[in-house]
């Protein structure tokens, strides 16, 4: 989705904003500009596409300027154009801005402005904000912006500059987080923690409804009652080297391999070998309340919502609670009934997926506790949560999230374990998923070593373009997520299904061209599955599993087998997924696709 960077300080502005945008690509973007602030004049290049298309729009013009803002976007009103693009200008040429999010009124106030006489360039909402902005002004740009935002109603992050006061740079956020690196006589203002990183560690995640005014190297934030307040200066808690590709080609690659590490910062002091249980402080909960809940609902997009799933079967399974999982689209505009000791849990990577934050307020409105289980330190959600578990995977810069999935269910099994030796869950078998979860780091390093061998596979399959997924139990989330990883990067058709289910409509797909990927550890379905895979091959299907199976027998059944180290059947999905997550990647390498930026997809979803 959009990314916004802002500069203003001692040093050149353009190429600390190209960088920026750089760290910003992965979020999903079809064209990109930047406004530099020189004395009293503003200049605006904007291109469609890539940020090397930008980068040759900028060639040969000067670019001086020490203040400035720049912008990567995602269309949502109107289609990807030069024109389109940010940031956008007012008629006069002295103020302009970048934004993210929606103005949902937009069309009422391009109305209003276009019957005074304002012609509009663009068929962005965005636009009406820099006329707003232009027709308000009287003698300050922070009031001007501050009176601008009362017009406004929708979620969005907005930053304005004006060729009328040179080195200001005004930010505002509603719904759409904005994040203030503080510099040496410097600051940046960004979208995601990502573009400041290489500056700062020192950053203000502003609060809803928050605006700053920067000058050079000082700021002032207000709320929405204009007083000034004061933020709290975090440390970012990555390096910048974590927001690069290092050695890798592709950073969904280097996820992927990361994941061991991501696996034991995720276990990282919560696991408690004495009682066979799980430390969760974050959750905010006294015992009490821990026993007492009747009832837990996920709510997750995408990828986070298979993790939930995965969630479901674990709690059910481990502690005896009734779970439901959500999509958070669906659950914000149902009428949810949410009883006492009814707990919510919004997962969520980047804690700023807009259906998710949307449903989490919905289910606090109606009263219920709400925690989260993110990745994004100080997101939204976590912000908005009453409480939760941090994954501290790391940043997730591949658009197919891997190792966010992989933590999520780490995070999930503990609360699984938590809620389970309050109840059915004996001290020795939670000691004995204690001891699990401490080897699955290395079982998974096992499993990558096998990468090559995965790639050679995945040359089979290069050339089909409808996949069949099944699984069961806890499993068969995984196969709706390895189906979502190949559709995602390789834009091939892939249906997860529960293996059982085949036989009730997608049987009638199977033939030569649709090889089915069976995920089947040998758990009490393992012959079910077999039964499947049989059903498969008698009709002429092709068929990959994945197993723990060191048995023969599937050898003379799957056209291909992965094997994976055996664990306890509640932490399958944990070794099971990482062959899936090679299998799409390679596939979508040798089909060319770009995998870290799949086309239309976003990173995160911060618009409905
Ligand atoms: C987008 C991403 C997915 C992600 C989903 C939910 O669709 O492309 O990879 O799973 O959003 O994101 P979240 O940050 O809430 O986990």
């Amino acid at each position: 989705m959009c990314g916004i960077v802002a500069y203003t300080g001692k040093c050149q502005a353009v190429g600390i904003l190209i960088e920026g945008l750089r760290k910003l690509e992965y979020r999903g973007y079809d064209s990109a500009g930047v406004c530099l602030q020189d004395g009293g004049k503003l200049t605006t290049i904007r291109a469609k596409g890539r940020l090397s298309e930008l980068e040759a729009a900028l060639h040969g013009r000067p670019k001086l300027g020490t203040t400035g803002i720049a912008h990567t976007r995602w269309a949502t009103h109107g289609a990807p154009s030069e024109k389109n693009a940010h940031p956008h200008m007012s008629m006069n040429g002295e103020f302009a801005v970048v934004h993210n999010g929606i103005i949902e009124n937009y069309a009422l106030i391009k109305a209003g402005l276009q019957a005074e006489g304002v012609v509009f360039q663009s068929e962005t909402d965005t636009e009406v904000i820099a006329h707003l902005v232009a027709k308000l002004y009287k003698d300050s740009l922070a009031q001007a912006v501050a009176d601008t935002l009362a017009h406004l109603e929708g979620a969005f992050g907005i930053v304005v500059i004006s060729a009328r006061e040179p080195g200001v740079l005004i930010g505002a956020r509603r719904g759409s987080p904005l994040v203030l690196g503080v510099g040496e006589s410097e600051c940046i203002l960004a979208s995601d923690a990502s573009a400041i990183v290489e500056h700062t560690q020192k950053v203000v995640y502003l609060d809803e409804n928050d605006m700053v005014e920067i000058n050079g190297g000082e700021y002032r934030i207000t709320n929405q009652a204009r007083a000034e307040v004061r933020r709290e200066i975090q440390n970012i808690g990555f390096s910048a080297d974590q927001v690069a590709k290092g050695s890798f080609e592709h950073f969904m690659l280097k996820e992927i391999f990361e994941q061991p590490e991501a696996v034991i910062n995720s276990l990282r002091g919560r696991l408690l070998l004495d009682s066979g249980t799980a430390n969760l402080q974050g959750l905010n909960l006294v015992q009490q309340e821990l026993r007492g809940i009747k009832r837990i609902i996920i709510i997750a997009c995408g990828t986070s919502f298979y993790a939930g799933k995965v969630g479901e079967y674990l709690i059910e399974e481990l502690a005896g609670i009734p779970v439901e999982v959500e999509y958070a689209s669906e659950f914000r505009y149902r009428n949810p009934i949410l009883e006492e000791k009814t707990i919510v849990f919004a997962v969520s990577q980047s804690g700023e997926t807009a259906d998710t934050l949307a449903a989490l307020r919905e289910a606090k409105r109606k009263g219920a506790t709400v925690l989260g289980i993110c990745n994004a330190v100080g997101s939204s959600i976590a912000r908005e949560t009453d409480g939760g578990v941090y994954l501290h995977a790391g940043p997730e810069i591949g658009v197919a999230s891997t190792k966010a999935f992989t933590c999520q269910v780490t995070v999930l099994t503990l609360i699984a374990l938590l809620l389970g030796r309050m109840r059915r869950v004996s001290a020795d078998e939670g000691l004995r998923i204690c001891k699990a979860l401490q080897a699955i780091p290395g079982q998974i390093r096992e499993i990558l070593a096998q990468n090559d061998q995965i790639r050679e596979i995945a040359k089979q399959y290069v050339d089909n373009r409808n996949f069949l997924y099944l699984g069961r139990g806890f499993n068969y989330p995984v196969a709706l997520e390895g189906a979502l990883k190949l559709k995602e990067i390789s834009y091939v058709h892939a249906e997860g299904y529960p293996a059982a289910e085949m036989k009730h409509g997608p049987i009638a797909l199977i033939d030569a061209d649709m090889p089915t990927v069976v995920v089947c550890p040998t758990d009490a379905l393992f012959d079910k599955v077999i039964s499947n895979m049989q059903e498969v091959k008698a009709r002429g299907g092709r068929i990959l599993a994945v197993t723990d199976s060191e048995n023969g027998h599937l050898d003379g059944i799957a056209d291909h087998v992965i094997r994976v180290p055996k664990t306890l059947a509640p932490l399958t999905p944990l070794l099971h997924v990482v062959p899936l997550q090679l299998l799409a990647y390679h596939i979508a390498v040798l089909r060319g696709c770009d995998v870290d930026m799949p086309r239309n997809l976003a990173k995160s979803v911060t618009v409905e």
